[in-house]
């Protein structure tokens, strides 16, 4: 071959490898409402930045006739790019080559970037689309997952890692994303399960759809296995490039800082207002949470799971926040499962990834009940407090109203060595709600009344008056301050600047025993 011959014969193997598994199945993909690999890192990277590697790969595998089949690349893109500049290691899994299922081969690629990425300190995000185990393989495959679990496990708190389920990811497989830190999922296309629907029938003798046993509804909902569902593959990738801002290189690295248009001592007014007089009527949350931060811009996650918190990212002053706030609007903002284990989650990434948090507490205390203690409220309770204990990055405290019991302890209280925690005049920090504390301490005295009902009113007025304020905690310095709520984002700014160079560390240890 002359040097010009070479140079042809490389660009078209080129063209091939990038035509996967062959235009028919392309077409197919499409008609499903999918995209291909390829076109979906096209919108996910900076224009022009993806590199790829190992499009020359192709499968070891000499039974079943594979040995006649034998696409390059072998059922995934794999490469780094950037987003917005920032550099990013990819792998996109091409259905149209055997489904996207995991050989030893596709296997070892995703472990190549994965490795390369931990190197040099930059964020994995995988894009799965894949029927599982490449069947014909049999435990070559196992093995590739396993070895990406590892890196998964490895690499968790070190580098951020991404999942977006665009397709089918069954089986085993689903532990890879499972051990990530965000998962992402598609309308539609996308489903996640451990065993499909007919292992389901012949098991437990339940009909059941794919959609309604792993679909995005299910897990964003109910399960809490996804953190982001999206209405097409578009809109998710680029909701993936919008998190991505937020977030750091690595754990050795700030989050970008971003110039900051919104005035950082823009008070507003509205909030002074904003808590209802009434104790026990709601208000939103998001709503106190989009007037403090920059510009409103608050990115949700697990927006329709364990609603009574929220958690997400904003930006205060241009600098990246993780936000926690008991939700008054859902269930009063109770503490339960769920929450705890949502709430916990974010707060360790936060921590891993040294993104300040800025909890905002209305939580008349845990959620009682025998379904909440069967199903381990213990446990999972002590999950959110554990994680706050044990997290130094800057924590940043508002009690907007009630602030009961052990969830005044757990929701980054002072106690729990949060660094600034503020009170608006509205806060009630006490050990439990008025009206069952009165009936608590003053059981005697009510029952021997005239007018139980009437004693119950003026000793619940007695009590409010006392102990349902600020002050208290206030003078006891558990409150830095009582500020006014207009008030709410420039001190929070100052705050944050002030503990820009905070250093606190943990005592040494293989590692801590969060209860699971
Ligand atoms: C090899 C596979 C494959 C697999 C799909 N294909 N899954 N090849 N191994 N696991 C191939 C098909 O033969 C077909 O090839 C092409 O991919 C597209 O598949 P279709 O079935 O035509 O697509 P669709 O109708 O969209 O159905 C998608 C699917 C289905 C639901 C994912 O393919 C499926 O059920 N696959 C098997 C899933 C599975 O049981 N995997 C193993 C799970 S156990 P052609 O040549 O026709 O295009 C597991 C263990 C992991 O993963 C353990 C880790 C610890």
């Amino acid at each position: 071959m002359s040097l010009e011959e070479k140079i042809e014969h490389l660009k078209k193997l080129r063209e091939q490898a990038k035509l996967g598994g062959g235009q028919k199945r392309i077409d197919a993909q499409h008609k499903k409402g999918k995209l291909t690999a390829r076109e979906r890192l096209d919108l996910l990277l900076d224009e022009g930045s993806f590199e790829e590697f190992d499009m020359f790969v192709k499968h070891r595998c000499r039974d079943f006739g594979l040995e006649n089949e034998r696409y390059l690349g072998d059922g995934v893109v794999t490469g780094c790019g950037t987003i917005d500049g920032r550099l990013v290691f990819v792998f996109s899994q091409d259905f149209t080559v055997f489904g996207g299922s995991l050989s030893e081969t596709h296997a070892e690629k995703i472990c190549k970037i994965m490795d390369q990425a931990l190197k040099v300190g930059a964020p994995v995000i995988g894009l799965n689309d894949s029927g599982g185990a490449r069947i014909q393989e049999g435990v070559e495959s196992l093995g590739g997952y396993a070895d990406i679990f590892l890196r998964n496990t490895l690499v968790s708190g070190v580098i951020p890692q991404i999942s977006v389920i665009l397709g089918p990811c069954a089986g085993g497989a689903v532990y890879s994303p499972a051990i990530t830190d965000f998962i992402f999922m598609v309308k539609n296309t996308s489903y996640m399960f451990v065993t499909g629907p007919n292992v389901v029938k012949t098991v437990t003798h339940e009909d059941v759809t794919f959609e309604e046993l792993g679909g995005p509804e299910v897990h964003s909902t109910k399960s809490g296995v996804s953190h982001f569902t999206c209405e097409n593959e578009v809109e998710t990738l680029n909701l993936v490039r919008k998190l991505f801002s937020f977030i750091p290189q690595n754990n050795m690295e700030d989050p970008p800082e971003i110039e900051c248009n919104d005035p950082v001592d823009r008070a507003d007014e509205d909030l002074n207002f904003i808590v209802p007089e009434n104790p026990n009527k709601p208000y939103d949350i998001k709503e106190v949470i989009k007037r403090i931060v920059d510009n409103g811009d608050f990115l949700e996650v697990h927006q329709h799971y364990a609603p009574n918190i929220v958690v997400g990212f904003a930006r205060l002053g241009g600098k990246s926040i993780g936000v926690v706030g008991n939700q008054p609007a859902v269930l009063a903002g109770v503490l339960d499962i769920d929450s705890g284990i949502k709430g916990a989650r974010f707060v360790r990434f936060c921590d891993a990834f040294n993104i300040p948090l800025v909890t905002f507490v209305d939580v008349p205390g845990f959620l009682p009940g025998t379904a909440q203690e069967f199903g381990g409220i213990i446990k999972h309770g002590a999950k959110l407090l554990y994680a706050y204990c044990e997290a130094t990055v800057p924590k940043l405290t508002v009690i907007t109203r009630k602030a009961y019991g052990g969830a005044y302890d757990v929701m980054s209280s002072k106690h729990v060595k949060a660094d600034v925690n503020y009170a608006w005049p509205t806060a009630e920090i006490a050990v439990m709600g008025p009206k069952g504390a009165v009936e608590i301490i003053f059981k005697k005295e009510i029952a021997e009344s005239k007018d139980p009902e009437k004693a119950v009113e003026q000793k619940v007025e007695e009590f409010v008056e006392k102990f349902a304020n600020p002050y208290i905690a206030a003078e006891k310095g558990y409150i830095d301050d009582v500020i006014e709520p207009k008030t709410t984002r420039p001190r929070l700014i100052r705050a944050l600047s002030m503990l820009s160079n905070k250093r606190d560390s943990l005592p040494p240890k293989k590692h801590g025993n969060i209860p699971l």
